[in-house]
């Protein structure tokens, strides 16, 4: 059994204040809940403060992103410093990184084995235009950015990472997928998988969906067989709606 993820990818949104006020909600209120993991990505900025308060819980704190080198790269931060701050995993190949910094699937890929290597965890995002998705083309996407994103990783690699499914026309727009076009994703993401890693590989690999989820659409979405878990972006800044969604209805 996978057991789930609910992730809050709170991009670039929150001060110290306002991130401890909303980290220290969390912890509160999530902490009868042992059955799912929570992850929370705040700005860089947060990352140091939000570690100290959260020592005492299992709220993994991430890094929204990380360059696969240290030294003279001004303005990035590396998978080791992510570390040492207190992060145990990071988010990497978000869509806005893919769009908004036309970040390629080969540097991704450098990214990714960076951050294994360094210790942490992995939540690799990928997912189709609209245009895509029109043309037919998903399937044919996904299978490019996972081929190129995960190469040279192998199966004890695998356990260290998350995919997280999410429709570039999904995210923040108000529209997410319907059950069934996010379950046929997932459902083709694991069957790639296995293919190219292994069977078990695949069945214990969580595979999140992201785009618009909010309180009354995840339970539907966590009904679907290979549907283990959500990255949240809007409804993680907003306590009550990210509690629903950790707290979704099973079956
Ligand atoms: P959204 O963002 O929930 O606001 O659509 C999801 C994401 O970008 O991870």
């Amino acid at each position: 059994m996978r057991t789930p993820i609910i992730a809050g990818n709170w991009k670039l949104n929150k001060t110290v204040d306002e991130a401890l006020a909303l980290a220290n909600d969390l912890k509160g209120q999530l902490s009868d809940l042992n059955d799912v993991e929570i992850v929370i990505a705040p700005p860089f900025t947060a990352l140091a403060p939000l570690a100290a308060t959260l020592t005492d819980s299992p709220i993994v704190l991430a890094g929204q992103n990380c360059y696969p080198a240290e030294g003279a790269y001004t303005g990035e931060i590396s998978p080791a410093l992510l570390r040492d701050v207190g992060c145990r995993a990071v988010i990497i190949g978000h869509s806005e990184r893919r769009q908004l910094f036309a970040e390629q699937d080969d540097f991704i890929n450098q990214k990714v084995k960076a951050a294994l290597a360094a210790g942490l965890k992995v939540i690799f995002c990928i997912g189709e235009t609209l245009t895509e998705r029109n043309e037919n083309l998903t399937f044919e996407v996904l299978e490019k950015q996972i081929r190129m994103g995960l190469s040279g990783l192998d199966s004890a690699a695998m356990t260290r990472l998350t995919v997280a499914y999410e429709p570039v026309w999904a995210i923040g727009t108000g529209q997410t997928a319907s059950n069934e076009q996010a379950q046929e994703a997932h459902h083709f993401i694991r069957g790639l998988l296995s293919q190219l890693f292994d069977r078990s590989t695949a069945e214990a690999t969580r595979i999140l969906y992201g785009g618009s989820v909010k309180p009354d659409n995840i339970d539907g979405l966590m009904h679907q067989a290979d549907i283990d878990g959500a990255l949240v972006g809007g409804a993680s800044l907003k306590v009550g709606d990210f509690i629903r969604i950790a707290r979704f209805k099973r079956s």
